[in-house]
């Protein structure tokens, strides 16, 4: 299958200013990228790194398939429980390889395949009107991802669930209706899946959340759905032999890292905007965001300095946000690396009529189609930008499908594990989610948490002057 194209020419200064990354810099930092590029592929599947090696894995990939063929036609509506890593992937697969509107058709649209519901908040608000009002619960199956089979958002909305079978279908039907998916030995979920014979699947130690899309974190909703797991896959290790080469040149990953890296640490640049032109592909920038800020921005170095580094994403979408923060991009600070993420060829083309031809001022747009015009803005903003100094990358899709997608997850996560290198951090760790987790515990009276509880209880009182 063709490979997604990433050109990074718009971020060098011998193009765009004395903003842009001298390619002087790039030769510099070549031999690190090459001892980056070495240290993880020999540790590859080893230390957290398991995601590598997922695009290659057959075990759990047959028993999801053959789980996906035996279930087709049975459930009207998927559920996943999950948040952050457990929930991100699953969500920018549904907008890229279902129909924009998958959930709205009827039965007959979506070709027999189940609606697929996400629910990566607790908003207690939503999560009521999704059970109450949108899914029949004997049609229902609720697929709960947690990798730490603990985390209070999740394991509350499995109690929900849990609750609601029980309770309409009685304890017989638990097991039609509920899947789990996490560590296959720590954490509570484990035991209570196995407790209740529920079909379970396993993220590997070694895989982290955020890393996991292509696990069976993402597989199986993705699977159940009817999309093409095993294109996602292949798409997914034929960017990792693109990755493997050592050459900074030849590697899209090493050259994003480093392009990042280098803007951060040189220019004052630490903002990284990721700005896909298909609405298909806008929640692959919210994924993204994740797996950048959670993964690199980290208080200490590996060997336990203070560093504070993190370059900062931020989710754009084109064209909708050159309406809204373009102009801070072409205009503001010298701050940040644009990704545009491009599509040769959208899945249908949509012609613009033909009418107003006697209205000078949007006549011209007739008879040409969306697709040129969705192109046209795109390349528009990036001469904009790179005209104002600004430095920008394009990468290009040769359409929106599952082979593409994994080449993209897997050359954002490779390009991840680089910038990790770069900056000399444990780029698998969350310490300060933890902690945030911690506190949650200690406010919701888990036992063992009385400590916690105590220091929160004894924070400073607010001043009330500063209520407002
Ligand atoms: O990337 C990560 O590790 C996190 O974002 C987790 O995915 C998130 O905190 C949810 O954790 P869990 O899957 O353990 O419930």
């Amino acid at each position: 299958m063709p490979n997604i194209r990433v050109d990074c020419n718009e971020v060098l200064a011998n193009r765009i200013g004395i903003n842009g990354i001298k390619p002087d810099w790039l030769k510099k930092i070549e031999p690190k990228a090459k001892e980056a590029i070495k240290v993880l592929q020999k540790n590859r599947g080893k230390e957290m790194t398991g995601w590598f090696e997922l695009p290659h894995e057959k075990e759990q990939v047959k028993k999801i398939l053959a789980s996906a063929r035996r279930k087709r036609g049975k459930y009207e509506d998927i559920v996943v429980l999950g948040i952050g890593g457990s929930a991100l992937g699953t969500i920018a697969l549904r907008s890229a390889l279902l129909h924009p509107y998958h959930n709205m058709l009827d039965r007959q649209m979506r070709k027999g395949q189940p609606r697929l519901h996400i629910m990566d908040n607790i908003d207690p608000v939503s999560m009521e009107h999704l059970f109450e009002d949108v899914i029949d619960i004997h049609k229902t199956l609720f697929v709960v991802i947690s990798k730490s089979g603990a985390t209070a958002e999740t394991m509350s909305q499995f109690m929900l669930a849990f609750e609601l079978v029980e309770s309409c279908l009685g304890e017989r039907n638990l097991k039609k209706h509920l899947v789990a998916i996490t560590d296959a030995d720590k954490g509570f979920l484990r035991p209570i899946a196995e407790e209740l014979g529920l079909e379970s699947y396993f993220i590997n130690d070694d895989v982290g959340g955020r890393f996991s899309v292509l696990s069976p974190v993402g597989l199986l909703p993705a699977a159940l759905c009817g999309m093409d797991v095993r294109a996602l896959l292949t798409g997914a290790a034929q960017m990792d032999t693109r990755c493997k080469t050592a050459s900074l040149y030849k590697n899209p990953a090493a050259m994003y890292a480093a392009i990042h890296y280098l803007a951060d640490t040189n220019l004052k640049a630490p903002l990284s905007v990721m700005m896909p032109y298909a609405s298909g592909l806008k929640d692959v920038a919210d994924w993204y965001c994740q797996l950048w800020a959670e993964s690199l921005g980290k208080a200490r170095n590996r060997k336990g300095k203070v560093v504070n580094v993190g370059p900062t994403p931020i989710k754009a979408v084109g064209v909708t946000d050159q309406h809204s923060q373009v102009q801070l991009y072409t205009e503001g600070p010298y701050d940040k690396v644009v990704t545009f993420i491009g599509v040769d060829k959208f899945n249908l083309k949509l012609p613009i009529p033909q009418v107003f031809k006697e209205v000078e001022g949007i006549g011209y747009l007739g008879g040409q189609n969306f697709n040129k015009l969705m192109e046209a803005e795109r390349r528009a903003t990036q001469i904009a930008l790179s005209d104002a100094g600004r430095m920008n990358l394009s990468i290009t899709l040769p359409k929106i499908d599952a082979n593409s997608l994994g080449q993209l997850f897997f050359l954002f996560e490779v390009a991840t594990a680089i910038a990790g290198e770069f900056y000399d951090i444990d780029a698998y760790n969350q310490p300060g989610v933890e902690a945030g987790k911690i506190a949650t515990y200690a406010l919701m009276g888990r036992k063992g948490y009385e400590k916690e509880a105590k220091k929160i209880a004894g924070r400073k009182a607010a001043d009330k002057k500063y209520i407002l």
